[in-house]
């Protein structure tokens, strides 16, 4: 098959470990004979550097009519100051919207030989196998008003706003409980709704789509207590459905059990149009440049773009299995006790596609 992707590497290790999962989707391309055409285009702080503002319209344009979109990681102490009228994290968030990508699979898995990695004891990472369903294109990231003010005092005011609209809830809501059927029926919706009416709104509309999956189990766990079982219980867990701002607290947490953020891949999906594919890890700026970040997380979120956008199952399994072989032979980074180097790693990556 013949897939246009959209590259977006931006800023720190985001570079590297893009240039790293290229290369995978090469080797896949080359093994069973698909034709992938790359262009790459900036957002965030290099964006913000080139053009002043961190996405432009002809980077988004590209995206909307591409296949899919790969992106590294956005900012950087750089472009950190608080009064800055620009921020990085503007490109991104202005992509998820401008995609339309509301929903945002964060799987967690823990690898038998990683285990030794995760500062949790080995007995709570037994069964642990869930997947957090964050809303992403509504909440607390995108609520109006927003913004600063100063009051007849003098003093500064600012303001953000969690609201969402009942069919935003209804489709991320649903995709959980979809996901859930094809693993191990349940769906934790997880809310404040012990204070916010936002979450009671949701709580309610959860209830309503829970009705259409009579075999999937539905539980409610507001977000405190959530925070608490993903360490205390996390074999508990099946699918996690939640809050923007929620969702990505969550996820940073959840990455402790897998032993490294370095590792986990996430999907962005809307309903229609291309999906946005992106590490859940940052732009580690402290060790941009070194080589040595670790790419996986970056490899895996190339498998979902093969499953999820170009429906290419058993390229996307054998992606995953090689990344596995590498794991699993200790052909790793630093952050997983390695002393491979990304470049290193992709390689011994792509050894075990093509052997
Ligand atoms: C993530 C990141 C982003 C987010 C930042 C970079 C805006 O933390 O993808 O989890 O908060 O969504
Ligand atoms: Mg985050």
């Amino acid at each position: 098959m013949k897939a246009n992707i959209v590259l977006l590497p931006g800023d720190g290790i985001g570079p590297e470990v893009v240039a790293s999962a290229r290369r995978t989707l090469e080797a896949i391309a080359q093994l069973f004979h698909h034709q992938f055409v790359f262009s790459e285009y900036l957002i965030g702080g290099c964006s913000i550097d080139t053009y002043g503002i961190a996405l432009t319209d002809e980077a988004l344009e590209a995206c909307r009519a591409a296949d899919a979109v790969l992106l590294g990681a956005v900012g950087g102490p750089k472009w950190d100051d608080p009064t800055a009228p620009v921020r990085p994290e503007q490109g991104l968030l202005a992509l998820r919207k401008g995609l339309g990508v509301f929903a945002n699979l964060r799987p967690v898995k823990v690898y038998p030989s990683l285990i030794s990695a995760s500062p949790l004891k080995p007995e709570k990472l037994q069964g642990v196998d869930l997947i957090v369903v964050r809303e992403l294109t509504g909440g607390l990231y995108f609520g109006q008003p927003k913004g600063r003010s100063r009051t007849t005092d003098g003093r500064e005011r600012a303001v953000d706003t969690l609201e969402y609209h009942e069919d935003e809830i209804e489709r991320i809501v649903r995709m959980a409980f979809q996901l859930a059927q094809s693993r191990h029926q349940k769906v934790t919706s997880v809310d404040k709704a012990n204070v916010l009416e936002s979450s009671r709104l949701w709580r309610q509309v959860a209830n309503r789509v829970a009705q259409e999956f009579p075999q999937v189990r539905l539980e409610h766990m507001l977000v405190d207590t959530a925070a608490m079982r993903l360490v205390s219980n996390p074999a508990g867990f099946d699918v996690i459905v939640t809050e923007n701002m929620f969702g990505d607290i969550l996820t940073d947490e959840a990455a402790v059990l897998s032993g490294s953020m370095g590792v986990l891949p996430s999907a962005s999906l809307g309903t229609d149009g291309p999906g946005l594919y992106e590490p859940i890890h940052g732009s580690a700026p402290d060790i941009a440049g070194k080589g040595i970040a670790n790419p996986i997380g970056t490899i895996l979120s190339a498998a979902f773009l093969l499953r999820y956008s170009l429906k290419l199952e058993e390229e996307a399994r054998q992606l995953e299995v090689a990344v596995e072989k590498a794991i699993d032979m200790g052909q790793t980074t630093v952050d997983l006790g390695g002393t491979y180097t990304t470049s290193q790693v992709t390689d011994a990556i792509i050894h075990h596609l093509l052997h």
